[in-house]
């Protein structure tokens, strides 16, 4: 009897399991409570404790039951955000701590947020490299870094952002060159005020000057690198060959004019050509002399149907085939 009411109640709980919505506002919940017992001190944030569900707390919106938004713009933020607090928060699709004085480094687990599409840290104290777990961020349409104090080198990670239309590092210590970023969608980009030296890459190259102030970065809107002369001898060296050209091409047809008249004057001057035809020497006795041989048989037969050739094929023809028989009587003399 026991025992079947205990089989009872196990079913009507594994029901209630199924039924239940798709999200864990309580596992949620106590995330974000974590995180204001870190970051708030329970000063700033009245959420109320006793709340079954977060998703009617300040700053925080849900979608489906589960926390999609948390916004907590300029509310007196400081201190770090512990590893393994907004990691939990695998739903979210905006997160806004920006103008807060939030320091440390990000926490590692902000990977796991692989929802998000915005992420607004700016005006803060964030500290540390830039953390390549944001590189599998990859549904991350916004991303602002701005006025923290980021140093290190800007990861070339950053092209696995493949949805990417904003981003901003203005305002850090960010140092070295700027990686070859190359997003398709990127509108907005600004690296202003950090220590980035070197050239500016191709893709990035059409955004202003103000994208890149207070750095010692050249190329493009910051004017010619001094290391890329090797670019404007390329640019001479492809004159040179268009010059190389269109040389050739003047060459060619002076030749073909040079021709052109010899063959006038040949045409008026046939009956001593035959004598030249008729006064070859004979052909070597070599393995090439046998085709020099019959090359001469050719030329003496051509020069034989001239006056018919002339007559059946036109001026063109006739031409052609003098110039042929000149090829063959400069090859034997
Ligand atoms: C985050 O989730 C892990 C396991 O999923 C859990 O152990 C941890 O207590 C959670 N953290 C918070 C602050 O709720
Ligand atoms: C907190 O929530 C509980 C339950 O929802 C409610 O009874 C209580 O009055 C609330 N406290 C405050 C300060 O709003
Ligand atoms: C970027 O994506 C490539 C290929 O998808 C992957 O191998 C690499 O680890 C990613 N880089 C980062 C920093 O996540
Ligand atoms: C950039 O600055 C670093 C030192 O901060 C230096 O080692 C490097 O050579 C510089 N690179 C360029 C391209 O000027
Ligand atoms: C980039 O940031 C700097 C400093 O905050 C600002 O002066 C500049 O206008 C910004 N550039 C763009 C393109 O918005």
């Amino acid at each position: 009897m026991s025992c079947n009411l205990g089989i009872a109640l196990f079913l009507l709980l594994c029901f209630l399991r199924r039924g239940a919505p798709a999200g864990d506002p309580s596992s949620e919940k106590s995330a974000l409570l974590a995180l204001r017992d870190a970051v708030a001190g329970g000063k700033a944030l009245r959420w109320n404790r006793t709340d079954p569900s977060p998703c009617r707390w300040q700053g925080v919106r849900c979608e489906n039951n589960q926390v999609s938004e948390l916004r907590l713009p300029g509310v007196g933020l400081s201190g770090e955000i512990p590893a393994g607090v907004v990691g939990n928060l695998t739903n979210l699709k905006t997160l806004s701590l920006r103008f807060n004085a939030l320091s440390g480094i990000l926490p590692g687990d902000l990977g796991r947020c692989a929802e998000l599409r915005n992420l607004y840290l700016q005006g803060n104290k964030f500290s540390g490299e830039i953390p390549a777990t944001l590189f599998g961020l990859r549904n991350l349409i916004r991303l602002n870094l701005a006025r923290n104090s980021f140093s290190g080198a800007i990861p070339s990670g950053f092209n696995n952002l493949s949805r990417l239309g904003t981003l901003l590092l203005d305002n850090n210590q960010l140092s070295g060159s700027i990686p070859a970023i190359d997003l398709p969608l990127l509108v907005q980009f600004n690296v202003s005020f950090n220590r980035l030296n070197g050239s500016i890459p191709l893709k990035l190259r059409s955004m202003t000057v103000e994208s890149f102030l207070g750095n010692s970065l050249c190329g493009g809107p910051m004017g010619d690198c001094p290391n890329e002369e090797n670019n404007k001898k390329n640019k001479l060296a492809g004159g040179a060959i268009a010059g190389i050209v269109v040389g050739s091409l003047v060459v060619v047809v002076l030749i073909a004019l040079v021709v052109f008249v010899l063959c006038r004057k040949r045409r008026t001057r046939r009956s001593s050509r035959s004598v030249d035809i008729a006064s070859v020497k004979p052909p070597l006795e070599n393995g090439e002399g046998v085709v020099v041989k019959r090359e001469v048989e050719e030329l003496k037969r051509l020069e034989g149907g001239e006056m018919r050739l002339m007559e059946l094929r036109g001026r063109g023809s006739w031409c052609s085939l003098r110039i042929r028989a000149m090829c063959l009587s400069w090859r034997i003399c």
